[in-house]
């Protein structure tokens, strides 16, 4: 038997051992599996054979949509589920994948289809716990406890659901392929059978796939090619909140989000998660800032706590939770050259509420303000929120979608946004709602820390 090894992170493969992997850099990732694949060759079989044609002579499949009844779910999918559609559940252990799934195959269920919820990793008598904390059972949400993939497949011919969802691709197999479950190999051929068992039924097909923090492990990073859509499911597990994020869709748009909140009932949809992620915010407190993020093609506002304290370290600490550590760096020295902080002898905390997390320039003069408000010691006026990026020369740069971003500001109740300046767009600014311009990082200062008296006047 001839054997290969394989990196499990990327699926590199390399006829002997190394110790660290020439494609994605990661050190003993490697692992020895069988070269030959069995069922490999299928698609020169025989088969129907398709011939080539004028595209435009294709008869267009209006593809029918299937909703959900989960409208945060329904979002990140481009608008429902596609027939026969291969969707990757991907995400960390216990963030709550199995609970989604089971919540979107009752729902299913409970509109009266029958669905079938294939699990490798808890038996059906589990299963029926949790799906009893999620509420009432439609006899139409089917399970199985199977890791054999050939029985998952005939289960599906036999039954013929409407949706199948299998938990986890890591943990179903085809036993002749003679590697371990999870491997890459496995895992590739794995949801390569599910493709064609969903192409060829026409069956919407959802698969779990496990990743550890620095998205590690044999599965979602080499199947995101393979599959039509690819969602993560992420949040802080010490939170409630939960992000769903399309990171592809070839039915639908990407960088959609659908945010949800765990409780002892499963995830409820947040579809107003502003004013969750703006937290319980008490009377303004030096440090703290809203800034209207985007997520997708949606608006929301995001709190961001920043505290400066003198450091008794030889190295000051530089804390960043939920937004990115380089670009915190960036920012304390552009506000070290531009505006004279000094922060060598502080440290430096900043935080995001809720368990979010920002990726986006645009919260750059946010964080800064932030941080200005922490060293000083003096809240920010009240009613104000800060958009805008910052470069490194400490010009403000503008920001995409300003404003949807505003629009969201002022229903939530802020009255200004200090920002660079906008072009000719006066005519998407809200009711209520005033730009405060700035180009440059000095000049933001001078506003932020007006007088307090005069500034809480909102
Ligand atoms: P789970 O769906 O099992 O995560 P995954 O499949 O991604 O590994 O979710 C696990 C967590 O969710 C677990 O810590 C318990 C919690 N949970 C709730 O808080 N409420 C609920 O109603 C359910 C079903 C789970
Ligand atoms: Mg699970």
């Amino acid at each position: 038997m001839r054997t290969v090894y394989v990196c499990q992170s990327c699926g590199h493969t390399s006829p002997k051992w190394l110790g660290r992997c020439p494609g994605c850099e990661a050190w003993h990732s490697f692992a020895e599996e069988r070269a030959e694949r069995p069922g490999r060759g299928r698609s020169a079989g025989p088969g129907p054979r398709a011939a080539p044609r004028p595209l435009a002579e294709v008869a267009a499949s209006r593809e029918g949509r299937l909703a959900t009844g989960m409208a945060e779910m329904d979002r990140v999918l481009g608008g429902g589920l596609v027939d026969g559609a291969l969707v990757l559940l991907g995400g960390e252990p216990g963030i709550g994948k199995s609970t989604l799934l089971l919540q979107v195959l009752r729902n299913l269920a409970g509109a009266g289809r029958t669905v079938l919820y294939v699990s490798g990793e808890e038996s059906a008598a589990q299963i029926r716990l949790r799906a009893e904390r999620l509420g009432e059972i439609p006899p139409g949400l089917w399970v199985v406890a199977e890791t054999d993939l050939a029985a998952v497949e005939a289960a599906v011919r036999e039954m013929g659901p409407a949706v199948l969802a299998v938990d986890s691709i890591q943990t179903v197999a085809v036993p002749e392929l003679g590697a371990a479950p999870g491997s890459v190999s496995q895992v590739r051929e794995g949801a390569a059978r599910l493709l064609q068992l969903g192409k060829g039924l026409g069956l919407p097909v959802f698969i779990v796939g496990h990743v550890t923090k620095d998205g590690a492990i044999a599965g979602p990073r080499v199947l995101e090619h393979l599959v039509d859509t690819v969602l993560y499911f992420e949040g802080d597990r010490s939170h409630a909140f939960r992000l769903l994020r399309t990171v592809k869709n070839r039915y639908g748009p990407t960088h959609e989000v659908g945010v949800f909140e765990m409780g002892p009932e499963g995830l409820r949809e947040v579809p107003n998660p502003s004013s969750a992620f703006m937290g319980r915010r008490s009377a303004a407190a030096p440090g703290t800032v809203v800034i209207p993020c985007l997520e997708g093609s949606r608006p929301i506002l995001v709190e961001v706590q920043a505290l400066v304290t003198p450091s008794y370290l030889a190295m000051p600490r530089r804390t960043a939770t939920g937004v990115d550590g380089n670009r915190l760096a960036l920012l304390l020295a552009v506000m070290e050259k531009r505006l004279g902080f000094r922060f060598h002898d502080r440290d430096v905390f900043v935080n995001v509420a809720g368990g979010l997390r920002i990726t986006e320039p645009g919260a750059d003069l946010g964080v800064a303000a932030a941080l200005i408000s922490s060293y000083r010691d003096r809240p920010l006026p009240r009613g104000l929120t800060v958009l805008g990026e910052v470069g490194l020369t400490g010009e403000i740069r503008p920001v995409a979608r300003a404003g949807l971003r505003l629009a969201e500001a002022a229903r939530l109740g802020f009255r200004r946004c200090l920002m660079p300046p906008r072009a000719g767009a006066e005519a998407d600014l809200p009711a209520g709602m005033e730009v405060v311009a700035v180009d440059r990082l000095e000049a933001a200062l001078d506003l932020l820390l007006e007088d307090p008296r005069r500034s809480a006047v909102s």
